[in-house]
């Protein structure tokens, strides 16, 4: 049975999910044909650590925050990231660190330091996606690795694998999407009466807005989730930029319940469309959905994405979107995938 050595980059609720699940349910891997052992973490807080023959994953996950990784065999206080990345004996990175929208950065850097040692890099993380994502699938593929990225959309619920794979028969024109937990939460609590500052308030309250909730609010959480999604599925070469955006910072609760006696109700909907030229447009807006529209139904911070596709019509998934586990399980799927590409079956 294979081994896959892994090095974590960044250290907070996702990597520390998949190394619970690595501690926990060794048998869940086995099941799959494969054994997970972490040889290195790095993290801002904790510093790095590597140890080839496999870290402890109980002692530093009972570590508590503020503490460091200095003092142990392989450890040091600082994250030491390049070196890690570039020299660990790690098959796979595990990047899991913080989404800049505007340069992708620190993990643009990550994932080109991994590839470019041959090393294979899974990733939730939206920005270098979002912003690098066929140069970096191409600089992976130059140097014979995977670069996999599922959670960067609607986490572990799967999407993109879903469409490469399952949907690759079919002529995809467009998809829609309601990519934020949060808005769309605020929405259906001001369906209730909440105004909107007081959604947001039980939202963050919740865990389910950012502590800065404006990505969620404006908008620009989706559009870095619209453009992964027209660049992936619909072939496009899109920046976040060319995403026109306007988020739900404007819809007041009179709009929201003058729609729901209409029968709509509103949503903050990310959309990218193929047109009749063959370009893909792609846009950010809320719109008021009637009751049979795929996307309507869904409520509180579940996320969903309807594709629009030539022979089945709409094709709609939804899921969680978010959660420190179900970001975790996209990970897992993303070295499923290479387990499957190394072993020589189906490419996923
Ligand atoms: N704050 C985001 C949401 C988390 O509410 O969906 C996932 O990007």
């Amino acid at each position: 049975m294979a081994t896959y050595s892994l090095a974590l980059i960044g250290f907070g609720g996702v990597n520390r999910a998949l190394a619970e699940l690595i501690r926990d349910e060794p048998e869940r891997f086995v099941a799959l044909g494969f054994e997970l052992k972490v040889v290195a973490i790095t993290d801002l807080g904790f510093g790095s650590l590597v140890q080839a023959d496999g870290i402890d994953l109980g002692a530093v996950l009972a570590m508590p925050r503020g503490a460091s990784f200095a003092g142990l065999p392989g450890g040091s206080a600082e994250p030491r990231n390049e070196d890690v990345i570039k020299n660990s004996p790690a098959d796979i990175v595990v990047e899991a660190t913080f989404t800049s929208p505007i340069d992708g950065e620190p993990a643009v850097s990550h994932v080109r330091w991994a590839v470019e040692a041959g090393k294979h890099v899974v990733t939730t993380n939206k920005g270098p996606v979002a912003l690098h994502g066929a140069e970096l699938s191409r600089l992976a593929e130059q140097n014979s690795v995977r670069f996999e990225f599922e959670g960067s959309v609607m986490s572990g619920t799967p999407v993109l694998r879903l469409a490469h794979t399952m949907l690759a028969g079919l002529q995809v024109k467009g998809v829609q999407g309601i990519l934020n937990g949060t808005s769309n939460y605020v929405l259906g609590q001001m369906e209730t009466g909440l105004s909107l500052d007081e959604a947001v308030s039980e939202a963050q309250a919740l865990g389910y807005a950012e502590a800065d909730p404006t990505a969620d609010i404006g908008g620009s959480d989706v559009r870095l989730k619209v453009a992964i999604l027209a660049n992936e599925l619909l072939g496009a070469n899109l920046t976040p930029g060319d995403v026109a955006t306007k988020g739900i910072e404007d819809i007041t609760p009179d709009d929201v319940a003058r729609a729901l006696a209409e029968g709509n109700r509103w949503k903050l909907i990310g959309q990218a469309v193929r047109q009749e030229d063959g370009t893909v447009t792609a846009s950010v807006c809320t719109l008021a959905l009637p009751a049979s529209h795929p996307l309507a139904g869904i409520s509180g911070a579940t996320n969903a994405v309807s594709f629009d596709t030539d022979l089945l019509g709409h094709v709609t998934v939804s899921g969680p979107g978010a959660g420190r586990t179900e970001t975790a399980y996209a990970l897992i799927s993303d070295i499923i995938a290479i387990n499957t590409t190394l072993k020589g079956e189906v490419h996923a």
